[in-house]
């Protein structure tokens, strides 16, 4: 019998923490909506003892996504944003964070609009450049904190060479894989200390619920979100665990149909003569391409592309049937986004051209549809510009 640790990646998707209920052998985590538990006496209990510290479903889908991110433990939170915040509320006022400048919009928002409140400091540099890296660390800073591919531009930060240089200095990683998911890259094992999703994208993959997700390399950082969890109350509510739980056991063939679709989308953006420029670290021109093929198993459903202008975006967007403007991804149907209206319109226009997000830029997430459905979509409503 193989070890759980050995067992494949869809095996594990089905099984780690979805083992049928004890109980009945219902093959599927059951849903449990109860606030509390009752107990035996003082002190006396079968391991639950209010929902806010744990729930039986949130424990089998914290089980699962520790094992698919190659975790000690995961803490899941009401949403990516409640995940993030949860991380930056293990350090202390004073503390300085290094970040990718290229970040969703929301954590900047967060770091620059909120945290720096309470006396933490955020500093943001281009971590797709490993020179930029070391020189940014101060002494009060404790943890490095990267997406990669960077939403929307699609830069790439090589985890290894960052978590070398992390470890020397005593700074934690922390690594936002909701565009890639576990089942294409791996920070844990690149040397990360932390690794967080949006569940809310393609490990629910239904865009039917919002859900964060914190998977870590160390107990004591398990224990001390446990903590936060229970102390700050952003928990995710039992049916939208379940929820994820359903979803996640499909991610390894979906992710399969987004990559298998998303490369050719790419090519046929990049052959688009309506398209000026396409964002996809699939592409031999894209400038981390060499990364890409190191770090992750696969590229992915998320490309970002130029249209010239927000006039040319619009007239796009507007043809769409197949594909919908809106604000999210990773999830079976193509969304398209425009980011500087939506994701990153809080980054401000100065913001936005320091990392090259113009207002013709539009970013896809394909889905699982046909690809030549999405094709013919995207090639009538770029006829229109
Ligand atoms: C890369 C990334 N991280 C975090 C978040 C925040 O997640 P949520 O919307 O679930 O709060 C998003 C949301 O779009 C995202 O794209």
């Amino acid at each position: 019998m193989k070890k759980a640790k050995e067992l494949g990646f869809a095996t594990r998707a089905i099984h780690a923490g979805q083992e049928p209920d004890p109980l009945t052998g219902a093959v599927t985590v059951p849903i449990y909506p109860t606030s509390t538990y009752v107990q035996q006496g003082i002190g006396e209990h079968k391991g639950y003892e209010y929902s806010r510290v744990s729930n039986p479903t949130r424990t089998r889908l914290e089980q699962n996504l520790a094992a698919l991110e190659g975790g000690v433990a995961a803490r899941v939170f009401s949403s990516g944003m409640a995940a993030i915040h949860a991380v930056v509320t293990m350090l202390k006022s004073g503390d300085h964070v290094v970040c990718g400048n290229d970040l969703y919009g929301g954590t900047p928002r967060l770091f620059n609009q909120v945290m720096s409140n309470f006396g933490l400091e955020f500093s943001y540099i281009d971590t797709s450049d490993i020179a930029n890296v070391e020189p940014a660390i101060r002494k009060n800073t404790r943890m490095v904190y990267v997406e990669t591919p960077t939403n929307p531009m699609m830069r790439l930060s090589d985890l290894a060479a960052i978590s070398a240089i992390c470890r020397r200095k005593k700074v934690a990683l922390v690594v936002d894989n909701t565009f890639m998911s576990p089942y294409f890259q791996q920070p844990l094992a690149l040397g990360a200390d932390l690794v967080l999703h949006s569940t809310t994208k393609f490990l629910n993959g239904h865009s039917d619920g919002l859900g964060g997700v914190v998977v870590c390399a160390k107990e004591e950082d398990a224990e001390k979100l446990a903590f936060l969890q229970k102390a700050s109350g952003a928990i995710l509510s039992p049916f939208e665990c379940w929820l994820v739980l359903r979803g996640v056991k499909t991610l390894a063939a979906r992710m399969e149909i987004h990559d298998r679709s998303g490369r050719i989308v790419a090519d046929f953006l990049s052959k688009h003569k309506k398209v000026k420029a396409v964002f996809y670290p699939g592409l031999a021109d894209h400038p981390e391409h060499a990364l890409a093929m190191r770090q992750m198993s696969g590229f992915g459903a998320m490309i970002s592309f130029e249209t010239g202008s927000v006039k040319n975006a619009n007239k796009m967007l507007k043809r769409l049937h197949i594909c919908s403007l809106g604000e999210s991804l990773g999830g079976v149907e193509t969304l398209i986004s425009h980011p500087a209206t939506l994701t990153h319109a809080g980054l401000g226009a100065k913001g936005r051209k320091t990392i090259g997000i113009t207002d013709g830029l539009v970013r896809i997430s394909v889905g699982i549809e046909d690809v030549d459905d999405i094709l013919d979509d995207l090639d009538q409503a770029l006829r229109a510009i």
